[in-house]
């Protein structure tokens, strides 16, 4: 036998291994949907049909947004798989985002593993008692943004997550290795839509409980949803201490790279006088005006570390006054004059009790005020 034959007979024999492992997979597939057909007709009152393969297809496609789209990604594979020619280099080479409007210049690394500039984030990074829950319910508002209150600094324990293995050489050196640290090459921004789906996972979209599901009421609207949260913790680490500028430079470029098509909207409170008297009247305790001011810095810079494309700044001692400052930010966000607000919410305001809600639905809504798509 020649050379030539052997890898011939090679090359046969691992198409032949692909193909019959993609049919084996498909086999395995609906094997186990149904067996899960199975089991669950033997509950009482349960009918499930055994599927067919346009139903394998469905299922694929159920839960497209908190695994960070991966019903494209099937389907790319499915597109990809007879071609596998294509150097990592090409594959992992950045494209343009889909939402040039959202997000104009992110740097989106599309491979079948993640798109990570498919989903839209805001986030409302703000200093404490500067009306941020205000605002953050405000934006709730808009069509087609889903906004959520705070989360313990749930993007600094990515931040960390991400730094604990990324920043590790042994990590590194088991870059294609089967090593005690070995793991097959991971292409630029593959982390985003895990680290996308965390925040996804804890402000999910309203469901409906039907008799034998609960479900979206609207899943291809939920994929174009623009998914939100504040945080008054940005500046400090996960033990609630303040972080160094160095810190927060790369928690910027974090979150530059793992949430893309992000617009961050920084909300301090210039009156700090006020801002004082707030933290007493939330019984916060005292707190000196000028660490006050210097967090309000913090802000500021931290705002042009994103950058005017991504990252607009919002003071509260002003838009509390006037509504239509708060206007041109939702216009910045690329909304219509039709989505401008008329009046303010109060959430979470200080009173003598405490915390208190005053206003908390607005009494109009422009029907030609569109979701941005
Ligand atoms: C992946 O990211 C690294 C570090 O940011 C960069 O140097 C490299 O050029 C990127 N690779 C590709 C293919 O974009
Ligand atoms: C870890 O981070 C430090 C500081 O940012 C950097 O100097 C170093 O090169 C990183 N190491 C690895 C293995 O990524
Ligand atoms: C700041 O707040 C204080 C106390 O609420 C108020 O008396 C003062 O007028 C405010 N300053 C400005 C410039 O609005």
């Amino acid at each position: 036998m020649t050379n030539g034959d052997s890898s011939l007979r090679q090359h046969r024999g691992d198409t032949i291994t692909s193909s019959r492992n993609t049919r084996l997979h498909t086999l395995i597939t609906r094997l186990q949907i149904l067996l899960l057909g199975i089991l669950l007709g033997a509950l009482p009152g349960l009918y499930v049909g055994i599927p067919s393969s346009t139903d394998i297809a469905d299922t694929q496609q159920t839960h497209p947004e908190l695994d960070c789209d991966h019903n494209h990604a099937l389907q790319l594979d499915t597109a990809s798989s007879s071609s596998s020619a294509g150097s990592q280099q090409e594959q992992e080479s950045t494209v343009k985002t889909k939402h040039p409007d959202w997000c104009p210049t992110a740097q989106c690394t599309d491979t079948d593993l993640c798109h990570p500039c498919q989903r839209r984030f805001l986030i409302v990074i703000a200093t404490p008692r500067s009306a941020s829950t205000t605002l953050t319910w405000m934006l709730d508002e808009l069509p087609g943004i889903r906004m959520a209150g705070e989360n313990n600094n749930m993007l600094t324990f990515i931040f960390n997550a991400n730094k604990a293995v990324f920043n590790h050489s042994s990590f590194h050196r088991g870059n294609e290795e089967r090593t005690s640290w070995g793991h097959n090459h991971i292409p630029n921004q593959t982390f985003a839509c895990a680290a996308q789906a965390m925040i996804q996972a804890i402000n999910p979209p309203e469901l409906l409980l039907t008799t034998d599901r609960i479900h979206l009421a609207d899943k291809l609207q939920e994929q174009s949803t623009i998914v939100g949260f504040k945080t008054i913790r940005f500046e400090r680490g996960v033990d609630g201490k303040p972080q160094t500028e160095q810190e927060w430079l790369e928690k910027v470029e974090f979150v530059k790279e793992n949430f893309p098509c992000s617009r961050i909207l920084v909300n301090i409170n210039s009156n700090v006088t006020r801002q004082s008297e707030s933290f007493k009247a939330a019984k916060w305790g005292t707190i000196s005006e000028n660490s006050l001011r210097n967090r309000m810095l913090k802000l500021k810079r931290i705002a042009e570390l994103f950058g005017p494309e991504r990252a607009y700044l919002l003071d509260s001692a002003e838009w509390t006054k006037n509504v239509e400052i708060l206007n041109a930010a939702v216009s910045w966000l690329g909304f219509d004059r039709a989505c401008h607000f008329r009046e303010l919410l109060q959430f979470n305001t200080a009173g003598a009790k405490g915390f208190t809600h005053s206003k908390t639905k607005l009494d109009y809504h422009s029907p030609r005020c569109k979701r941005l798509e």
